[in-house]
Parts: C-alpha cells; structure tokens; sequence
C-alpha cells in the first residue's frame, strides 16, 4: 500500500465509460470485461492487489475466481485484497466455480456435483473469500455421475440459502445445459442463466454454433475465458516464446510452446496471428490483443469477457479495447474470418430443413 492511501477510506465504483450487460437472461448487470483470478496460480506472487486495484479503478467491478484456482488461495487473496481494498460488497459482482475440490488427493466428495460438494464446497469458497454470498456459482464442468435434479436442486438451494444470486454453468455440452433447463422448469426450479465457456478466434465451434440455439430459447449469455488463447493473440508468441510469458513459465504448457513454432498445426496459427497483427495496426491502429478482445467482446451472446493479467499494465492495455469494438465493422469481421477460416457453419444454412419427400410443402 502506498503511503498517500488511507487505509480506511471506502473505495468508491466509478464505471469509467464501462459499457454493463444483463447475464444471460437474468436481471443481473455485468461490465463487458471482467477479470480472471486464475493467474493467481504459479505465477502467484507479485502484484494481485495492484491488479485488483488497476481493474477496480478502471471501471471492472466483476472478479471471476474458482475454489481450484491455486488450491483456493486465489479466493484467499481476492477475498483479502477487497477487504483492504475497502470496497462496498455491493458494487462488486463476485462469481466463483465448484467442481474441482481444492485440494489434491481430497476424498470422493471434495470434488463434482454432489449436493454434498455443492453446498459443503460453496460454503468453503464463501469462507475463504469472507463474503457472505457471491452473486454467481458455476458448476465448473459437467458431473454426469450425478443425476441432473440432483444438480439443480443443490444449486436452487445455495440460491434459497442466500449464498449465490444465480447459478451456472461451464463447459457444459449443450445437450447438458438443456437437460437442466428442463429439470427447472419440471420442477419449478430455477435454471442456469450462464455459461462460462472458450471463446476465442482459434476456438468458435462451441460457443458460435452448438450453444446457437440456446441464446434464441433461454437467452442464455457467456462469460467468456480464454479471449486471448493464453496469451497467443498477443502476438507476443510470434517470433518465440519470450521469457516470463506463460507459454515460458507454466510446465504444462512448455510442450504447446514448443509445438507453436515447430508443428505444421503451430506454425499456421502464428501465421494467423502475424496477418491479424497486421490488419490490427494498418486498419485498427490498435494492437491485436485490443482486436481479439474487442472481437469476442461484440459478439452479441457474451456478455462479459475475463480478462487474464499477470501485471496492472496489461490490464490497462487489454482495456483499449472497449475503443476497438465500434470500429468492427461487417467488412473487418469479413476480413478477420478470412484471415482465421474456421468460421462455424450455421446449424441450417438455408433455414430449418425442409419437410421429407412424403409431405407437402
Ligand atoms: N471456466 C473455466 O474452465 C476457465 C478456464 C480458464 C480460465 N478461466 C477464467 O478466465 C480467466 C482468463 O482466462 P485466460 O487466462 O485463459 O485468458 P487469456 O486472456 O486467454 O490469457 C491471459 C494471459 O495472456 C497474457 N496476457 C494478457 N494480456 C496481455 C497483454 N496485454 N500483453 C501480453 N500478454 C498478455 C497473460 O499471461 P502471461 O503474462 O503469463 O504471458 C495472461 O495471463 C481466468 O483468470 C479465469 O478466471 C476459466
């Protein structure tokens, strides 16, 4: 803490030009950016206050986090930083994920979607995080060991009880996120309002195309993580893997790194992203990490895109692209998708299918 702050003072929201979003279908307002508290993992170290602080001031009101990220330590910081930050609970949006446990080698109920791991393992986020609620809970992936009412009426239960507003989902398959729907609305229970799922420009088949028609049935919104791929769209990745970087840092990823830049798979990504690179500068005056966020960001089912940062600068810098996204016009997304040529099919290219042979049209 710097010594010109006083500790003590409430740290007031101030949207800063931050367009909000309803979630989903739900009433709940959510900043078009948000952030990530995954990064507090192996790089768990230098500056989450500053990070929090820099995205707070900056018009991010909404910290994603999950009881797995670093073993529940990135719930312990989150928690600590908002409590010396002084921020009112209420102008915050807190939404946090249960599923993995967040211990390793816990028992056979630290983990899934049990009701008992829902509610124990809700319970044990809100400890850590010293909130009496968060506004969203996510089932961070699907448990198909469980069966669904059992899901539902856990989460409806966290939700009676006061300690989540509104429940989710991610990385659900459609079929999934559909069999819940149908559950609540069974049992005159409430249903998923989100999904938080990979959405980025090497990544569109799930979010563009098999979710397509739960946007138009239950107005259902994403929460979108990995807008960056790690990192990739950048451009950082393009002529090596610099030091300090997550491809560099992160052991599970050094096998990826490697293969960016050696594979025929690798090789044509980083030649993508130097052509984005490109049309970024020339046509956008923009960088493309500012052109891939504000690309996912218009998409008109994600409501918030978590912004990943491992320092306040680049929490600044992936900002710049609230400027970028009115200037995606129809022949900029054209030239995108021809750069990226993996722009999903539509579920019915002409409409729906047309009647079989036997009836008449
Ligand atoms: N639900 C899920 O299953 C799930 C899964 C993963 C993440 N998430 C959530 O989504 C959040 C974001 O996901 P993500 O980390 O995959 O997002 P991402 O945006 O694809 O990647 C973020 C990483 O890119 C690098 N980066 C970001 N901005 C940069 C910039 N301006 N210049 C250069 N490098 C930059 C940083 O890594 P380095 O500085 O280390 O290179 C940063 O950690 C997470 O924090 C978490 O809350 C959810």
């Amino acid at each position: 803490m710097s010594t010109t702050e006083q500790p003590n003072k409430k740290r007031v929201y101030k949207p800063k030009g931050m367009p909000f979003r309803r979630l989903g279908p739900s009433g709940l307002r959510v900043p078009v950016f948000s952030l990530g508290g995954c990064e507090f993992f192996e790089t768990f170290s230098v500056c989450q206050r500053e990070i929090i602080k820099t995205a707070f001031d900056n018009g991010i009101n909404m910290i994603d986090t999950a009881e797995v990220y670093a073993n529940g330590k990135s719930e312990l910081e989150i928690g600590r930083v908002i409590k010396e930050l002084n921020i009112e609970r209420s102008d915050l949006v807190i939404t946090t994920k249960v599923f993995y446990g967040y211990k390793h080698g816990g028992s056979p109920n630290d983990q899934g979607l049990s009701r008992k791991h829902i509610i124990e393992g809700t319970k044990a986020c809100l400890e850590r995080l010293q909130m009496d609620y968060v506004d969203v809970i996510f089932a961070h992936r699907p448990d198909n060991t469980v069966p669904m009412e059992e899901i539902v009426r856990a989460f409806n239960y966290v939700i009676e009880k006061g300690w989540a507003y509104y429940w989710a989902t991610s990385e659900w398959s459609a079929r999934e996120i559909e069999e819940a729907h149908h559950v609540a609305a069974r049992f005159g229970l409430i249903g998923p309002i989100a999904e938080q799922c990979e959405h980025n420009m090497f990544h569109r088949e799930r979010p563009e195309k098999e979710y397509d028609p739960l946007y138009k049935k239950y107005g259902l919104g994403t929460t979108v993580w990995s807008a960056l791929a790690g990192g990739l769209l950048t451009g950082k990745y393009n002529d090596g893997i610099p030091e300090g970087s997550r491809y560099a840092t992160h052991s599970f990823l050094k096998k990826s790194a490697k293969a960016l830049h050696e594979t025929p798979e690798g090789k044509e990504k980083i030649n993508k992203v130097r052509a984005l690179t490109k049309l970024a500068k020339d046509e956008l005056d923009t960088t493309p990490a500012a052109l891939a966020l504000a690309w996912i960001a218009r998409n008109p089912n994600t409501s918030t895109v978590i912004l990943g940062a491992t320092s306040p600068q680049q929490v600044l810098d992936n900002l710049k692209a609230l400027e970028v996204i009115p200037k995606l016009t129809p022949e900029i997304l054209d030239k995108i998708d021809r750069i990226l040529g993996n722009k999903p099919k539509p579920v019915y290219p002409e409409g729906r299918p047309k009647l079989d042979r036997f009836a008449k049209l």
